[in-house]
Parts: C-alpha cells; structure tokens; sequence
C-alpha cells in the first residue's frame, strides 16, 4: 500500500513538509520513494525520485516551494528503478502526478497517446495517467481534464495532480484511501490520517468517486462522476503525534506491545458501548465474524468465545475465502468484518458482496474514516490507536479483547467480561515485567539460529499458537508452525527431532491436560519443549510464567510470543516494523 502526502500553503519549504511526511509513511513499505516541488516562479516542477528507502535523504537540492506533493512505491507495473518512482511528468513537465491502486487498462490508452505523439519515459501504468491528462488538457479545462482522465482509468486508484496555474493540488479516489487534512492558511492530503497529526486534526476522508482541489485557503470536493459539488465531512481525530511515533523506544512494535495492557483497561472502562452491537449479534440469524491474518486469528478465536461464554454459534471465515461462502446469506445475516486497517481488499470485496446478499454489516476496526469504517452498518472502533508496525499487535490484543466483550454481553454478563479484561490486564502487565521480559530475551538468544520453531494449544491457546507462529515468521524469518497439539499424532510429529523448539501453551482451563500430553509427544521425541504456563512442569525445558485470567488468557499469552518474535528479530538483525516484502495493509487482493 502506497504512501502520499501533499502540501500547499504559505510556508515556503513545503518539499521539506512532505519528506517528513512520507517518513511518517514509511511504516507501509516502499520500495521507491518521490517528491515533486513547483517552484516559486510556478514553471517548471522539480521533481526528485529515488529507488531504495528515504533515510538520510534531503530535499535541499529542490526549489523553495509553497505547493509539493511525494509518494512511496510499491512497484507493481515496473521494476524498482529511480524512472519508475512517482511523481511522473507529462511531455511539457509542468504536470506532476502520483498514484495508489492499478490502472487496469493502462495498455491500450498508452497505445493511443504514442499515436498522439506522447513519449514515456516509464514502464509504469502510472505514467500513462499523467499523458492522458495533459492531452484531454489541450482541450478543455484542466480540472475538467483531470476528472475525464480519472473516470476513464478502470481498477481501484487514487491519483493526486499538480495544477502548477492555479497553484492546487487535485486529487480523486476510487478504492485506495485519501484524506485531506484542513489547516490554518494551509492544507494538506494523506494516504492515511496519522500522518497528518503533526499538522491538524480536522480531517476529511475521501469517498468512492470523490475529487478534491486543494488549495491554499479552501479545499472543494466534488462528484467525480457527475461534477456536483459536495460538503466535507469534517471529523476531528481523536489521536495525538505521539500516539502515532516511536518516542523513546528503539521501534514502533515495542512501543505497540507495551501499550496493550492500556488498550485493554479502556476497552474494559468503556464497556456500556458493547450492548448495543450485542443486540445486533442476538438480532441476527447467523453471524460470521470475517478478518484476514492476524485479525482472521481474531475471528476464530472469537468463535471459541460466542460458544465457551454464551453458548451461541457463530460462523467463521477468512477474507480470502469468504467470497466462496456466501451462497446462503440473506438480509437476517450479520457479517461481524474484522480489520485494523479497514482497507484490507479481501474483507472490503467480501463485505460488498455480503451486503449485496442483504447481511448487515458489522465493522470492528482501528482506523476512523476507513473504507470498512464507512462502509459498515454498525461501527465499533477497536480503539488500540494509531498502530503502525507492520506486525499486527495491539489491534489484536484489542479484537480479543472487544469479542470477548461482545461474547459476556451476549450472554447477559457484560460485568464478568469486564472482570475478565481486568485479570487479563495484571497478566500482561506481569509478562511485560522486567523478569519475564529478560526471561524471553534469554529464550530469543538461545533460539535465534533455529530454522523450524513448532508451537501447540488447544481450544483458544490453538489461536495462541497460529498468531504466534506468525507473528515469528512474518519479521524473524524463521519458519513457525502453529499446531492444534490434538493434531499432532496426525502428521506434524514426524517432524519433531533431537532439539526442535516446541512452545506449547498450557493455560489453566479445561484443555491443560491434553495439552501436556502433547508437549509430552514431542518431548519423547526429542523436542525442546517450551513451556508457557500458569505453573512449571518436569516436561519444560524452558518455562515461562503467565498467570492465568480466565478465557482472557489468550492476550497475555499472545504477548509472550510477540516479545519473543520481536526479540528474534532484534537477535537476527532484521527490522521488526519494516519486514521484507510485507505492507501494513494489504490494500490489493
Ligand atoms: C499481522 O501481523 C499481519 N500484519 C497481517 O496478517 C494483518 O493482520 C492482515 O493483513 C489483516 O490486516 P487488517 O487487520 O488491517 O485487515
């Protein structure tokens, strides 16, 4: 997923406003980054791009400027080259654009303008889009242009255009999230809202087929379909800078992991929202909690708690897959769509055809103005804050913790589920305690060099087990399994020898002595058998202490495990905000 931020206003280092912005950005992974200044005289655009990342880069060798825009690329049409990075230049140069999404029929337009005499310089489908806009402009207005070149591009896309004479920035979108952010004398333009904290906090989130003309003192938005002028939707964020910034911790993550056993105490404090959905949940005939990754973790376990708390059954299904399950929803369904984000393609394609079925639509999410935001009947924010780590952490801790809620709530019970948040709340604070956290960056060293780590759980620990393992693999690179210990005998075992890391949770419930008995397996085999439990155990190699909150128990387990992933991680020398080849949304299907 792409990053953009824009700038016009009366400062004159606008190029300077926008570098830190994409800094702000980075956390989405780039491979390519860009920025385009137009200079005080309004000519020519300077425009500098690179492949490779930011870092110490500057922006000294462009003009003073008052209006500047950048990108960060994720190449999709087109290798990893400086050509390649936005902003792209018309044939005149005076027209700088850049964009998020895919510009399907980029082929056959680009056919047409090399007749028309157009020459690229890219293997972009981007590129195209700024030639298409400088030949509609040779006849007709040039936000006219704008709009006619944006409604013939099919496929998801958000594209933002200098207009270098009226000194604005236009931007439009139709699928890949924008925002305008509103300031005192300036104004500004993100991929995503966090970015603009440092500046304002009235924002407004671009719809489908919207179009907005940024200028210094106003920003207009319109129909891009139809040219009708349209109202913002001002909202206020409710987050601060430093909500959204390492501040004193080394990265974002650990900053994220710390923050868990705050996320959770509010969620609980806040508890008198969840009736409301409750009833939506005891309303509905079938309801199927939907989430891609870590958040379909979420929706599974969250399936273990509707049935442990309030004896109710719910479906389950990941984003990918969802599309393949919708044969018999019908308007009494209800499609609980997990997400941080909110722009995760797989659920936003799946709720559109649910709701097209007549199912109501449900959204448990991070991010306020989102797609799935927006999109949903019923919106429950997860509340975790701003999380930028690529490794989903705090957004999880606050599903499970919003689900099992929800679960309490269904059942009548909404005061013993905050009880339960409460205990669980003590139990990461004690797992993220100086003794338990040297404990695991001590279990870190010994298993950095391991190339297979297996981990097991039954019942809501087997969720433990499926975020721990990717949570491992995702930004260690160390290949980890999650396994449902009773499937062991079945096949996995074979794969257990003299010194194989096995993690095995052990919470104190209904599943602790079948869970032994696994770790037992693998130990008879050779295993190295890392125990996480409520209490040690003679089978336990390694023991790491968790004291037990009821069914809340998977968070402060799930904590263990994103410490250990992130101290690997550290051990190996990776960056654990920034893994390779991965993006903190996954905004393409
Ligand atoms: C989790 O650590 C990963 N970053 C990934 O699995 C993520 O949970 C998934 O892409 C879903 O993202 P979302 O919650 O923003 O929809």
């Amino acid at each position: 997923m792409c990053g953009i931020f824009g700038y016009v206003g009366h400062q004159s280092n606008a190029a300077e406003i926008v570098l830190k912005g994409l800094k702000r950005l980075e956390y989405r992974g780039y491979d390519s980054w860009g920025i385009a200044a137009v200079g005080q005289t309004g000519a020519r655009i300077a425009v500098k791009k690179k492949a490779g990342k930011i870092g110490g880069a500057t922006v000294d060798d462009l003009p003073k400027s008052t209006l500047a825009f950048g990108h960060t690329r994720w190449a999709t049409h087109g290798g990893v080259t400086d050509v390649n990075a936005h902003p792209h230049l018309d044939c005149t140069g005076t027209i700088a654009l850049i964009h998020n999404g895919i510009f399907e029929n980029y082929e056959q337009i680009k056919k047409k303008l090399i007749v028309r005499g157009h020459h690229f310089r890219s293997e972009t489908d981007t590129e195209v889009a700024v030639h298409l806009i400088e030949e509609y402009a040779r006849s007709m207005m040039f936000t006219k242009a704008v709009q006619k070149a944006f409604n013939d591009m099919k496929g998801l896309n958000a594209i933002i255009v200098t207009d270098v004479k009226n000194h604005t920035l236009i931007a439009a979108r139709n699928g890949s999230p924008l925002v305008v952010g509103f300031g005192d004398g300036e104004n500004f333009l993100a991929s995503d809202a966090a970015a603009l904290l440092p500046h304002t906090k009235q924002v407004h989130f671009l719809e489908d087929d919207e179009m907005a003309i940024i200028g210094v003192n106003a920003i207009m938005l319109f129909n891009a379909k139809t040219g009708e002028h349209l109202q913002p939707k001002k909202q206020r964020l409710t987050w601060n800078v430093r909500d959204a910034e390492k501040g004193d911790y080394p990265f974002l993550m650990l900053k994220e992991i710390y923050e868990q056993p705050g996320v959770v105490s509010d969620i609980a404090a806040n508890a008198a929202y969840v009736q409301t959905h409750a009833a939506h949940i005891k309303k509905s005939r079938g309801a199927y909690l939907v989430g891609c990754g870590t958040a379909s973790y979420a929706a599974v376990a969250g399936e273990y708690l509707f049935s442990k708390i309030a004896k109710r059954h719910v479906n389950v299904a990941i984003g990918s897959e969802f599309g393949y399950h919708l044969d018999f929803l019908n308007r009494d369904s209800l499609i609980v769509a997990i997400s941080q984000s909110g722009e995760t393609m797989d659920i936003l394609e799946s709720v559109k055809k649910a709701r097209q079925k007549g199912a109501k639509i449900l959204a448990l999410v991070n991010v306020l103005g989102s797609t799935l935001y927006r999109e949903a009947d019923y919106k429950l924010m997860i509340d975790a804050g701003p999380e930028k780590g690529v490794a989903s952490t705090k957004a999880f801790i606050g599903m499970l913790a919003h689900l099992t809620l929800l679960a309490y709530a269904v059942a009548g019970k909404t005061n013993d589920g905050v009880a339960v948040l409460t205990r669980a709340v003590v139990s990461m604070k004690k797992v993220l305690s100086d003794p338990s956290v040297r404990k695991i960056k001590k279990l870190a060293k010994k298993l950095k060099k391991s190339e297979h780590i297996y981990v097991i759980g039954r019942g809501l620990s087997y969720l433990t087990a499926l975020e721990s393992a990717l949570k491992i693999k995702e930004i260690s690179y160390i290949h980890a399994e999650g396994l449902a210990a009773g499937e062991l005998k079945h096949g996995p075992l074979a794969l257990v020898t003299k010194g194989t890391p096995c993690i095995a949770f052990l919470p104190d419930d209904e599943t602790y002595g079948a869970n032994l008995a696994g770790a037992m397996e693998m130990k008879a085999r050779g295993g190295y058998i890392i125990g996480v439990s409520h209490k040690p155990h003679e089978v336990f190699d390694y023991y790491i202490q968790v004291p037990t909150a009821g069914e809340a128990t998977i968070m402060p387990n799930v904590v263990v495990a994103q410490l250990l992933a992130y101290y690997l991680t550290i051990e190996r020398g990776f960056d654990p905000d920034m893994p390779r080849n991965l993006a903190k949304s996954v905004t393409v299907k």
